[in-house]
């Protein structure tokens, strides 16, 4: 099963593409977390990529296409994959569309997980992330059990450099000027799902695995 998850920043992408990747046992391919490893790791990619992420603008698509495609050509994927962050911009799904069909292959669903603007800025000021293996969580819908340490791997939890409100609210524009229109590029394939991304995460969910059978 092949799923791209779209929808605007702090929308739950990454939470819910976590949960499919766990019941569907799929790689979650996220095209930030890789930025954000590279930059970790000081590599010239991470370097390259963390000039636009501090400004919320997107990284280049001749940078992330490429990632994109060597990621998913790796074995793990064989079987399937859930796609999170990634097409971000028409081009990048045009390109991802044609190294589909050469490959005789298709993405399945495209799920896009909507969240009004207004909730946004408040969840992503209420996010922290592990540095060490990319866990979420919210210091109030979803607080680690010892506060500032993640639960999964002891490591330590940190505000994203690109949660502060400044630059949530340019994510936010450049997801509506170059994301948003993504939604009727699917919906056109007839690959295109809603869901109401203000419930609860696991009602969230439920309605996921509601479409994804
Ligand atoms: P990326 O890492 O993809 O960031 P994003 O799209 O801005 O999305 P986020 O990760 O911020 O949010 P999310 O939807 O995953 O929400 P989450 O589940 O964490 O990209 C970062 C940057 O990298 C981009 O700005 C760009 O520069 C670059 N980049 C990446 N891909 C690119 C590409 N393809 N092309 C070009 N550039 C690219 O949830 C958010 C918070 O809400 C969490 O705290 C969570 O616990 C909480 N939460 C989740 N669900 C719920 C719920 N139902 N109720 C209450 N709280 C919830
Ligand atoms: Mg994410």
């Amino acid at each position: 099963m092949k799923i791209i998850m779209l929808g605007a920043p702090g929308a739950g992408k990454g939470t819910q593409a976590k949960m499919i990747a766990d019941k569907y046992a799929v790689p979650h391919v996220s095209t930030g977390d890789i930025f954000r490893a590279n930059i970790k790791n000081g590599t010239e990619l991470g370097m390259e990529a963390k000039k636009y992420m501090d400004q919320g603008q997107l990284v280049p698509d001749e940078l992330t296409v490429k990632i994109l495609l060597d990621r998913v050509a790796q074995d793990d994927c064989k079987n399937g994959y859930v796609l999170d962050g990634f097409p971000r911009t028409i081009p990048q799904a045009e390109v991802l569309d044609e190294a589909l069909t050469k490959l005789g292959d298709k993405i399945d669903f495209a799920i896009n997980v909507d969240v009004p603007d207004e909730n946004i800025i408040k969840r992503m000021s209420g996010r922290r992330a592990c540095v060490n293996c990319g866990a979420t969580y919210h210091i109030e819908h979803v607080p680690p059990k010892t506060e500032g340490i993640c639960d999964r791997c002891g490591k330590e939890l940190i505000l994203r450099d690109d949660d502060k409100p400044e630059t949530v609210k340019n994510r936010l524009k450049v997801y509506h000027d170059q994301t948003q229109p993504l939604i009727d590029f699917y919906t056109k394939k007839g690959i295109l799902k809603s869901v109401d991304g203000t419930k609860d995460m696991n009602d969230v969910f439920a309605a996921i695995t509601a479409i994804l059978g």
